[in-house]
């Protein structure tokens, strides 16, 4: 019972003791220190003397980084000290009262603005919140303000851009002289930075810098904040650039699709009009600029100029392949070409060899490999006339009349298959073109 009276005494002394002495003093403190105030001028008793303010801030949240309009709003706390000669008294003589809370908008507040401002506020910082001024006249000015300022934003690494967007402090009206902004940490504090879906904020150094203005002689001080962003490129990686890549690999195995099969040109313009189609949709997500194209554009415009160059290799490929009877002979520079030095070169040129010094030895038609690239050739668009002759082959192979004509069939078939063999180089050396390019497309626009 004695234990609980005494606790309740002592909180009634807790409570009551502070309250009634320093806030009686402090609402006489405040009147008597503003009574005489002169908030437009600064706090200062000799003209001489600058006021110096310490400048910080506290990242809060990037809001946008717009591309198109090239402007970057962020929201900052920002925290400002300085000095005010008269709000000084002596905290023994007014009850102990050693710190006081002022509205902002009631003494002096350094004109700090942004300069590279864009927003309809002119760069001001409203007065929002309170100070609190020390019995030393050290005043703490913290508030919360959103700026938007002017970036310049160069997408030409897109998605893989880094940007820096820099924000530009300073006293409008004060020069150096009458107020010296210096900065306290050597960057922004980002402890309580949340962070962006877009961009990662790899650095915010603070610098102080005199300038001076063609308006006056004297420098002003001026406070740069560099915000050093990189562009988040997972998002663009997994749903642009993956499903393209997918696509240029199926066009260099393209190649590998039998020039016979008829299947081959469908295949490559499937994934022509994949990729034009997936272009479209698209190119909402890319930067509107014309200025310079960003780096997935040119990947893009790179993979469909690839796989258009495939469409038209493919088709002299083909060409080369169905070479349709009565044929001439392969050239002499494209046999060389072909033939010799490619075929060498992708290490095929034991088969090319071959079929080509096998041809003026071969005396009979029992060599089987001639008989299936005959076969090869029956094609619908064939004549009727090699078909129903290969039905018939078997039951006249020893007539004299029939073997000068196989000898004649022969040697076209043995023009056939050079051209085939030609078509077949040039396949591989496409194959090999083709990947090499890709390969260099890849690393040179996505790293
Ligand atoms: C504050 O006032 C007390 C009492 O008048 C005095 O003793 C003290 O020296 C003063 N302090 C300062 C810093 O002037
Ligand atoms: C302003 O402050 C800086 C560093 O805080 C100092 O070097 C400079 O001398 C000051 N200038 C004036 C005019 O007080």
């Amino acid at each position: 019972m004695k234990i609980s009276l005494s606790f309740l005494l002592l909180a009634a002394l807790f409570t009551w003791m502070p309250g009634s002495i320093s806030q009686d003093g402090a609402i006489a403190l405040k009147a008597s220190l503003l009574s005489n105030y002169d908030k437009s001028l600064r706090p200062v008793k000799s003209a001489s003397t600058a006021v110096n303010v310490d400048f910080d801030m506290s990242l809060r949240q990037i809001i946008e980084l717009a591309e198109r309009e090239q402007t970057f709003r962020i929201n900052i706390w920002l925290r400002l000290y300085w000095d005010d000669e008269l709000l000084i008294w002596n905290a023994t003589e007014h009850g102990g009262v050693d710190s006081l809370t002022i509205h902002s908008s009631d003494i002096w507040r350094p004109d700090i603005f942004l300069f590279n401002n864009i927003a309809e506020t002119f760069g001001n910082i409203e007065a929002i919140t309170d100070v609190t001024v020390t019995s030393t006249g050290r005043v703490t000015y913290f508030q919360p303000t959103i700026f938007t300022s002017a970036c310049p934003v160069d997408i030409s690494r897109f998605p893989f851009d880094k940007q820096e967007c820099i924000l530009e402090f300073g006293s409008w009206i004060y020069n150096a002289a009458k107020v010296n902004i210096s900065t306290v940490n050597p960057a922004a504090d980002r402890a309580f930075f949340t962070q962006n879906e877009e961009w990662i904020l790899t650095g915010a150094p603070m610098k102080r810098k005199e300038e001076i203005f063609p308006c006056c002689p004297e420098p002003f001080v001026t406070i740069l904040l560099t915000m050093q962003l990189e562009r988040r490129a997972f998002f663009y990686m997994f749903n642009m650039v993956v499903p393209c890549a997918i696509l240029m690999i199926l066009n260099v195995f393209g190649f590998y699709i039998p020039p016979d099969s008829g299947e081959r040109l469908g295949f490559f313009m499937t994934i022509l009009l994949a990729l034009v189609v997936f272009l479209q949709v698209l190119s909402g997500s890319l930067p509107k600029t014309s200025t310079s194209t960003p780096q997935l554009g040119q990947f893009f415009a790179a993979t469909i100029a690839l796989v258009g160059f495939s469409c038209l290799a493919s088709i002299v490929v083909i060409r080369l392949s169905c070479n349709s009877p009565p044929s001439r002979p392969l050239p002499r520079w494209l046999r060389l070409l072909l033939l010799r030095y490619l075929a060498r070169l992708f290490c095929m040129n034991t088969i090319a060899e071959e079929k080509h010094v096998v041809h003026p030895a071969k005396e009979g038609a029992d060599n089987t490999a001639d008989h299936e690239t005959i076969r090869q050739n029956d094609t619908p668009n064939l004549s009727s006339d090699l078909s129903l002759r290969e039905i018939v082959r078997p039951s006249r192979e020893y007539s004299a009349q029939t073997q000068t004509r196989e000898k004649k069939e022969e040697e076209e078939g043995q023009d056939q298959d050079e051209w085939k063999m030609a078509a077949l180089v040039l396949d591989r050396a496409l194959l090999f073109v083709v990947g090499l390019a890709t390969i260099i497309v890849c690393v040179v626009l996505l790293h």
